[in-house]
């Protein structure tokens, strides 16, 4: 795929981002959602793609734009046939409220190589390069905390674990308690969340816990661009659910599904824009006359290319963006 494509991918979330920053602290998370689909999706317009969405905003029926099965881009004749998962907002409740770490995400890679996820939940685990092959999500915590602890050069009681501040996950927020670890707890958005175990300056180490499966890919996307880890296993809660696992051929939901499952191959590309400051990205910042700055992640799996972009948009000039 072209490398071009990388810094095309940061006009998509950069034009989500700025839609939906504006909606910040508003109480309103569908409007948020929604101004941000409507400028990524004009975006993807311009871009040389010959895209299908697997994951976006939901099947047809639920969404108008973004729906899974959706084709996007120029998709002119010689444009590269690629698969698209998008989170044009990953933390709507994050942005209504006014809260940090809301972020717009896009991952692409050739057609057929990323998993077409159902819309489930799915057991998470994500480190850093330096701790990749030490931590299992199917070993005991303490094995866990133990070896990435070593593998970071660190004490267990220095190691800190992020994970969604959820009822479900109190068994285990005792048990690292118990441990002698520290927890950061977040209300949303674990794309962020997952990515920010790779960054040593995110102060985070590891990331646990249940979140979105869509989500899971599209955070496994940066995993492998960072050489890092992440692996899931789907939580089929209902019959409708194990029936679509089976469909996708897993049948045993205790399979692990690796970096490799989850993206296939080495040309998967990742780009993020901050709506709200966060640990990983700083959010959209606005200036005097209608000028705004947005910070961005872009990444390619293939050469292991980290870019961080600083961005300052000419909303007048812009108009599009500026609503
Ligand atoms: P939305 O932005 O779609 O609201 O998703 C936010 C999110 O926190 C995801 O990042 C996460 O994977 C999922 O919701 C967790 O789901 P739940 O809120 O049901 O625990």
């Amino acid at each position: 795929m072209d490398r071009d494509l990388a810094l095309n991918l940061v006009r998509v979330t950069e034009a989500a981002a700025l839609k939906a920053a504006k909606h910040m602290g508003r109480g309103d998370k569908n409007a948020a959602d929604q101004a941000a689909v409507d400028g990524m999706r004009r975006m993807f317009d311009t871009i040389h793609i010959n895209g299908v969405v697997v994951i976006g905003e939901g099947e047809m029926d639920e969404a108008p734009m973004l729906y899974i099965g959706e084709k996007i881009g120029c998709r002119a004749k010689d444009d590269v046939k690629v698969d698209i998962a998008v989170d044009p907002l990953d933390g709507t409740s994050l942005i209504a409220k006014g809260r940090p770490n809301a972020i717009s995400v896009v991952a692409i890679a050739p057609e057929g190589c990323l998993l077409h996820a159902p819309d489930m939940y799915m057991n998470k685990l994500a480190v850093s390069a330096k701790a990749k092959g030490v931590a299992d999500i199917n070993a005991p915590l303490e094995d866990n905390l133990r070896n990435v602890a070593k593998a970071l050069n660190k004490d267990i009681s220095d190691l800190t674990v992020t994970m969604l501040d959820r009822p479900r996950h109190e068994e285990m927020i005792d048990k690292i308690r118990r441990l002698g670890a520290r927890i950061k707890l977040f209300g949303d958005g674990d794309v962020a969340a997952a990515i920010a175990a790779a960054f040593e300056y995110t102060g985070v180490d590891m990331l646990l816990g249940t979140g979105g499966a869509p989500e899971g890919v599209i955070a496994a996307v940066a995993m492998k661009c960072l050489g890092a880890d992440f692996q899931g296993k789907l939580v089929p809660y209902t019959d409708e659910e194990k029936d679509r696992c089976r469909m996708m051929g897993i049948d045993d939901t205790n399979r692990v599904l690796y970096l490799d499952d989850l993206v296939k191959g080495n040309e998967a590309y990742f780009a993020a824009t901050g709506v709200s400051d966060g640990e990983l990205l700083k959010g959209v910042l606005y200036y005097e006359k209608g000028r705004a700055k947005t910070h961005s992640l872009v990444m390619r799996s293939e050469t292991g290319t980290i870019r961080f972009i600083e961005a300052i948009h000419q909303l007048e000039k812009k108009p599009e963006y500026a609503i």
